[in-house]
């Protein structure tokens, strides 16, 4: 089976669910990236502003407990602005290694990078990091393996999916490792969720996005139409809950299936988990780590952690 064949299936095993879900990793065809960005610039959207003042406020620190010659491997090709001033700050760094599934965006990310950094060594790697992989051999020894994982994309994942990633990303930074993650926090769940219900309505057509995706890539025919956006926060799972519900009934066909949908029915296409500092610190100590650091912002929006 191809990779195309496999998320096919993928897709359709999660439609034909009780509770009909999609991977929030089909958000982002070309259009959807696009959209995510203007998310992040969105007044609402809090956390890449907030995270971006976070890296920005206390990144001497954060060079100081990395320390020199580390190796940093970002998860996910990070071309943000919290990467650059992290590569700009960290002492006398040995080398950046970009960890993506797609290749695309990664040699994206290597060039611009190699380009503002040209006595950096960038060493990317295609794949997909919830798995463990190997860590390329670049030039300079490091002294210690640094995982970056930014943006609070930890909430993508439930609370069991998120511990496996963290004892695979224990296991990859190594002896003497660290990782470095934006976490966002839970807070008053109205600031929350009207950072998923933007007055622009930038979020709702990235989520209405994913199916316009489904039809062009995998040849479904979903009527884009007769969706709608919704972005609830579940206080008592502690996660924003981002659906499509179809306002009629339907049927959407694709790779030779069909599938009902009734008229309220909701598609569930991410969920978006907001931790407390002690919640998160029990599942880091789970898969071997120790929280040595916690920034956060005068409001407690968001927290970066060593
Ligand atoms: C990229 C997963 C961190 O959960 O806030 C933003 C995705 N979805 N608005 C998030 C997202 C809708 C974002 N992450």
């Amino acid at each position: 089976m191809n990779a195309r064949d496999a998320e096919l299936a993928e897709i359709l095993a999660g439609l034909k669910k009780p509770r009909k879900e999609i991977s929030p990793k089909y958000f982002y065809d070309e259009r959807g990236s696009q959209l995510f960005d203007a998310i992040t610039h969105l007044p609402e959207y809090y956390p890449t502003e907030t995270e971006f003042g976070i890296m920005h406020d206390n990144v001497d620190e954060i060079a100081d407990l990395v320390g020199p010659q580390a190796s940093l491997i970002e998860y996910g090709s990070g071309s943000s602005r919290k990467t650059r001033v992290l590569l700009e700050h960290l002492h006398d760094l040995a080398v950046y290694v970009p960890v993506d599934i797609s290749e695309d965006h990664l040699i994206t990310t290597a060039r611009k990078v190699r380009s503002e950094f040209p006595d950096l060594e960038v060493l990317p790697v295609v794949a997909d990091f919830t798995q463990p992989f190997a860590l390329p051999d670049p030039t300079v020894m490091p002294q210690r393996n640094v995982v970056y994982f930014p943006g609070s994309t930890i909430g993508n994942f439930t609370h069991d999916e998120a511990q496996g990633l963290l004892d695979v990303m224990y296991e990859e930074a190594g002896a003497d490792g660290a990782m470095l993650i934006g976490v966002d926090l839970q807070k008053d769940p109205a600031i929350i969720e009207r950072a998923y219900n933007d007055s622009a309505g930038v979020t709702a057509e990235f989520n209405l996005n994913m199916l316009s995706h489904l039809n062009r890539e995998f040849d479904f025919d979903f009527d884009v139409d007769a969706f709608t956006h919704s972005a609830v926060y579940d206080e008592d799972e502690g996660r924003m809950v981002i659906e499509l519900v179809s306002e009629r009934e339907q049927e959407v066909s694709g790779g030779g299936d069909t599938i009902a949908i009734a008229d309220g029915e909701s598609i569930l296409t991410e969920y978006s988990h907001k931790y407390t500092l002690d919640g998160f610190a029990d599942m880091a100590q789970e898969a071997g780590f120790a929280v040595r650091k916690v920034w956060t912002d005068a409001d407690r929006l968001f927290s970066v952690q060593y």
